[in-house]
């Protein structure tokens, strides 16, 4: 699930496996580790915390085979299968110390596959799902690396991105995915395998996917691709365009803030040459839909996994009020399981950053199985989900490396309105209304600036209830979805317990939680259902809560009474979530700061979940 690197090249490959790590950490992982071969042997260096203390081991490893070697792997962990140790940081090594191997993913009959080898005599002596499978390649080896890597996947369940190197045969390394991705990034003279497009962007730009089921292997004279039954494979050589810069936190304490204030920028970037003004629509070819197309649309279903989830229901609002089709948001792994009634005109649109996500991919799978349109809705170009929907918008929101989504959020959004305008304008919305909405989306960069500009006031708000350990946020129309991403954000980079609901749900239960110690959040700007959440509000204060109003601009009166007041940018109620996340971003950031917490990389947590 989270991070590999490969090198094979002229350059001393600890130093580009730590660097590239080192790039992958904001994937989130608990261990790590590198192995290098040279001159006949591998050298191993493992550590469960933080790759700062893995480079320090690195090079305190003064033995050739590290400070030589020219080829090796690394990887990042996740773990799944025993707990995070020294152990059982990857890569792992076979018993006789001849095979290295890094695995993302999970082995699902691993506990098979380790009965079996303890019957030949092969005991495993870490607890993870992984070394079986190196432990099954170095069974099976008879004279070819590859040979041995493709009869052992065959025997194996689950989902796995490999790569494999042995010191029987220096100078190649086998890399082969199912499930979890794979970059090859061709460099002059040099080969760097990662498992995102991160950590190979430094040395090169040209870079190939691998599909499921695809081997490649890497020798001197270049690199080779077949499938599991080795027949040849061609893949084309893409070009990566994000800047290395990007990548970099820059003047910022951390990439969650930069990413926030790219905002205005990302927005624009979703944006641009997507809006018509005259017709008063949205072009989004990679949609690949005619005018006709989308008037034959009955339902459009919305899949996807926590913040992506919560722009998709801003979308299903949106739908269904402007172009009045029926709209659902369903969680991704739900979706999968329940089989769901989908007929050939239901367009399902997958909403993902990384476009990796286990559960979304499921869902993107069982849609197609079941013949629906569908669209993916993701950051990451080339990344899976793109791939396998073939048709789709990219947010263009430049790399995402905090974890907490914030810059992805807004522009899922955003290219979530567009696709209600589009379809709108093929249904009932008149042109006018379109032109307005359209000049409203326009707006949206300009929107955030104004909420940005608030970060003092914001983050004074923040340190006032920065010692709370429980708080909720209401909201409703529109600003529901936005509710539940504001708690989420909260609790995933403070650890305070935040629960977003429904404004007119609290009194159904949880209102029995509210106490003088637990900030109420409550979204409270000028669009309809405004004053019943005004009511809401007041039922909070009526039982000692103390209540931060977020109000619109021009309506700083309905904050009267309460405790603190954010103010947003009176807007309409299909983009008022936009403006408003922002602010619930900057003061889950400022609460995290204030608790002293780790906020690019939240414990427990990864940026891409590549399990399901
Ligand atoms: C967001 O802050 C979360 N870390 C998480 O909920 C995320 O949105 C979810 O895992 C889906 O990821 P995706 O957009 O890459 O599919
Ligand atoms: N399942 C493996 C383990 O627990 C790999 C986890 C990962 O992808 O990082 O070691």
């Amino acid at each position: 699930m989270c991070g590999i690197v490969g090198y094979f090249g002229k350059r001393k490959a600890s130093e580009i496996l730590v660097d590239g790590l080192r790039r992958l950490e904001y994937r989130g992982y608990d261990s790590a580790g590198v192995a290098c071969l040279h001159d006949g042997s591998i050298a191993v260096v493992k550590n469960p915390g933080k790759i700062k203390e893995l480079r320090q081991k690195v090079s305190d490893t003064a033995t050739l085979t590290m400070t030589e070697s020219r080829m090796g792997i690394g990887h990042t962990r996740w773990a799944t299968h025993g707990p995070p140790t020294e152990k059982n940081a990857h890569p792992h090594l076979d018993a006789s110390g001849h095979f290295a191997m890094v695995h993302n993913g999970i082995i699902e009959n691993y506990k098979d596959i380790r009965k079996g080898l303890a019957s030949e005599g092969i005991e495993c002596i870490s607890d993870t799902d992984s070394e079986v499978l190196v432990q099954l390649i170095s069974f099976l080896y008879k004279d070819n690396l590859e040979d041995a890597v493709s009869e052992a996947l065959q025997k194996i369940k689950g989902t796995y991105g490999i790569v494999v190197m042995s010191d029987h045969e220096p100078g190649k390394l086998v890399v082969a995915r199912c499930g979890s991705p794979i970059v090859i990034g061709l460099g002059k003279n040099e080969t760097v395998i990662a498992s995102d497009a991160s950590a190979i962007i430094p040395h090169t730009r040209d870079a190939v996917y691998l599909e499921d089921y695809d081997m490649a292997v890497i020798t001197e004279d270049g690199m080779e691709m077949c499938n599991l039954q080795r027949a040849p494979v061609s893949r084309e050589v893409t070009e990566m365009d994000w800047d290395t810069g990007a990548a970099e936190k820059g003047e910022y304490e951390h990439f969650m803030l930069k990413e926030m204030f790219e905002q205005p920028q990302s927005i624009r970037n979703a944006i641009r040459g997507r809006l018509d003004y005259d017709m008063g629509t949205a072009v989004l070819s990679g949609l690949d839909f005619s005018a006709r197309d989308a008037a034959q649309i009955n339902r459009v279903l919305v899949v996807g996994c926590g913040t992506s989830m919560h722009a998709g229901m801003v979308g299903e609002y949106a739908i269904e009020e402007m172009a009045g089709v029926n709209a659902e948001v369903e969680q991704a792994a739900e979706f999968r399981y329940r089989n769901p009634l989908i007929t050939p005109n239901d367009l399902v649109v997958a909403i993902s950053q990384s476009g990796e996500t286990a559960d979304t991919l499921a869902a993107v799978r069982e849609a197609k199985q079941k013949g629906a349109i569908v669209a993916g809705l993701c950051n990451v170009v080339g990344s899976t989900i793109a791939r396998e929907t073939g048709r789709g918008v990219y947010l263009h929101a430049g790399p995402e490396i905090g974890v907490a989504s914030t810059k992805a959020f807004t522009c899922q959004v955003s290219v979530m309105l567009m696709m209600a305008l589009k379809i709108a304008r093929t249904r009932r919305m008149p042109r006018h209304d379109g032109i307005e909405f359209a000049r409203w989306i326009q707006k949206l960069p300009d929107l955030v600036e104004r909420v940005l500009a608030q970060n003092k006031a914001i983050k004074a708000v923040a340190q006032k209830y920065a010692k709370a350990d429980n708080a909720f946020f209401i909201g409703r129309g529109y600003l529901f979805p936005v509710a539940l991403e504001g708690a989420l954000k909260l609790k995933e980079i403070s650890y305070v317990h935040a629960e977003g609901y429904h404004a007119a749900e609290l009194k159904h239960g949880p209102i029995a939680l509210l106490e003088e110690c637990t900030p109420v959040i409550a979204l409270l700007n000028n669009i309809p259902g405004k004053d019943k959440t005004l009511g809401n509000a007041e039922e909070c204060k009526a039982r000692k809560a103390p209540v931060i109003a977020v109000v619109s601009e021009g309506d700083e009166g309905s904050a009267d009474g309460f405790d603190d007041m954010i103010v947003i940018p009176d807007c309409p109620p299909a983009i008022a979530p936009v403006p408003t996340v922002v602010a619930l971003q900057l003061l889950s950031y400022h609460i995290a700061a204030a608790r002293g917490c780790e906020i690019d990389q939240p414990r427990n947590l990864a940026k891409s979940v590549t399990v399901e």
